[in-house]
């Protein structure tokens, strides 16, 4: 399969059985209607027009070691040839992988898998309105944590939606959004009233300790040991929501490098390299409320939970994160991507905020602070998406969406970093222009 013919063929048959061509409601990007992946490796893909791109996107974050990491295939494999799903009692991977995560991130005291990450929030939350008896639950603007109801609102808004309830989807129902209050990230005295004033008191505070829905949001020094201080202070379950921060910015999850730890944590993504795992975890007094221990309240169940090919995958990206310089690798080539682009940016004179940890980079055409999502509504986005569409024809993939964040693998090299730095100048010059001859036309 080859050539323009064979793409065109394969985007239109995906449109007339699957509602829109993909299967997740970000997939579709605006100038890329008929991408279609073939093949990944290591820190590339290829579509089926036989373009072949440097990966920063890496699926919104799961592939941390890079795609199809021959260790992580293979324990795959071996274990699936072995021990298929059999949804009854429990496996020795599933309890090897159980201690690593106890023995490595420091809120975890009893863990209990998933298959994905939206489930491991919904059982935090459902958890935390049992142990706690109310209702209400904080997450902040910015944030994204699923696509069930109590959190799937207020993560990109437009400017007129901040301040106010802004679900994603249609459907939800009017009580489940009441229940959900939606702060700005960084103000912990907004949090502090809330607590303080909320009738029948709040469930918990959920957020992602580095919001990397928007690109990345630097928690302010203290704001997450004053989020610990007031939920012990109200009785709050605090959830740390480490889907993408978990594993790939320390085996321990952000909240090692934070030196907070919450009463939960979520996580996904990376842990597994790929592979479809997520979990729920945290103190043993909270995670002995599911059903999981005879008689519980709190009800936890899935065909797929602990799928031992699965969790064979996640021991493996334990296993090598553990055994070689993996994050030292990534948080070394994120750094120099990041200096290497603010040296670019102020060579340029084009006013930049460069951030992002360890392995994510973003880089929002502003000028700062950046603290909370409202200052990335003067972002500018014809540039922002402008320069990652521009650096297509470079063989250099970052989502081309606006406030997308883009990953670095273990797979990825130098080189690659050199080439990243070479294709954004050539891109970012080139949007420059289009941008510039784009507004004269339309005076
Ligand atoms: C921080 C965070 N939490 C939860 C989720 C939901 O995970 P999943 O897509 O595996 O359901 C995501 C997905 O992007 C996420 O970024």
């Amino acid at each position: 399969m080859s050539g323009e013919t064979d793409t065109k063929d394969w985007a239109a048959r995906a449109r007339r059985v699957i509602p829109g061509g993909v299967n997740s409601g970000q997939r579709l990007v605006p100038g890329l209607e008929d991408l279609v992946v073939v093949s990944t490796a290591g820190a590339t893909f290829t579509d089926s027009r036989g373009r072949t791109f440097t990966d920063y996107h890496s699926a919104f974050g799961p592939p941390l070691l890079g795609h199809n990491d021959p260790d992580v295939d293979a324990a795959m494999s071996r274990e699936q040839a072995r021990n298929d799903l059999m949804g009854i009692g429990v496996t020795p991977v599933e309890i090897e992988l159980a201690e690593r995560i106890v023995e490595h991130v420091p809120s975890v005291e009893r863990v209990l898998l998933t298959a994905t990450g939206s489930e491991a929030t919904f059982h935090a939350i459902r958890l935390a309105r049992t142990a706690t008896g109310r209702n209400s639950i904080i997450k902040f603007q910015g944030c994204y944590h699923g696509w069930h109801d109590s959190v799937a609102m207020n993560v990109i808004s437009a400017p007129e939606r901040v301040g106010k309830k802004d679900p994603l989807s249609a459907g939800i129902l009017p009580e489940v959004l009441e229940a959900t209050i939606v702060l700005p990230f960084n103000d912990s005295e907004a949090v502090e009233r809330e607590l303080e004033t909320r009738p029948g008191g709040v469930a918990a505070i959920i957020l992602e300790p580095i919001p990397h829905n928007v690109g990345a949001l630097l928690p302010k020094p203290g704001y997450l040991e004053r989020l610990r201080e007031l939920s012990t202070k109200h009785g709050t379950v605090l959830i740390f929501d480490e889907v993408i921060t978990g594993f790939r910015h320390g085996l321990g999850g952000f909240q090692s490098v934070a030196g907070v730890t919450p009463d939960l944590t979520t996580f996904g993504k990376a842990v597994a390299n790929g592979y479809p795992m997520g979990g729920v975890g945290g103190r043993a007094d909270l995670m002995d409320l599911f059903s999981s221990s005879p008689g519980q309240p709190v009800l936890f169940a899935g065909t797929y939970n602990g799928h031992p090919g699965m969790v064979a995958a996640a021991l493996a990206t334990i296993a090598k994160m553990e055994r070689e310089p993996v994050h030292e690798h990534i948080f070394r080539l994120g750094e120099r991507a990041r200096s290497g682009l603010r040296d670019l940016y102020r060579r340029l004179g084009i006013p930049v905020v460069v951030t992002g940890f360890g392995s994510v980079f973003v880089t929002y055409f502003m000028e700062g602070p950046v603290e909370r999502y409202d200052d990335l509504l003067r972002n500018d986005k014809a540039m922002y998406v402008g320069y990652r569409r521009n650096q297509l024809e470079h063989g250099v993939f970052e989502l081309p969406m606006n406030l997308k964040r883009s990953h670095i693998s273990y797979a990825h090299k130098d080189a690659d970093i050199d080439a990243l730095l070479e294709a954004t100048e050539t891109a970012v010059l080139k949007t420059r222009d289009e941008l510039v001859a784009a507004r004269r036309n339309s005076v």
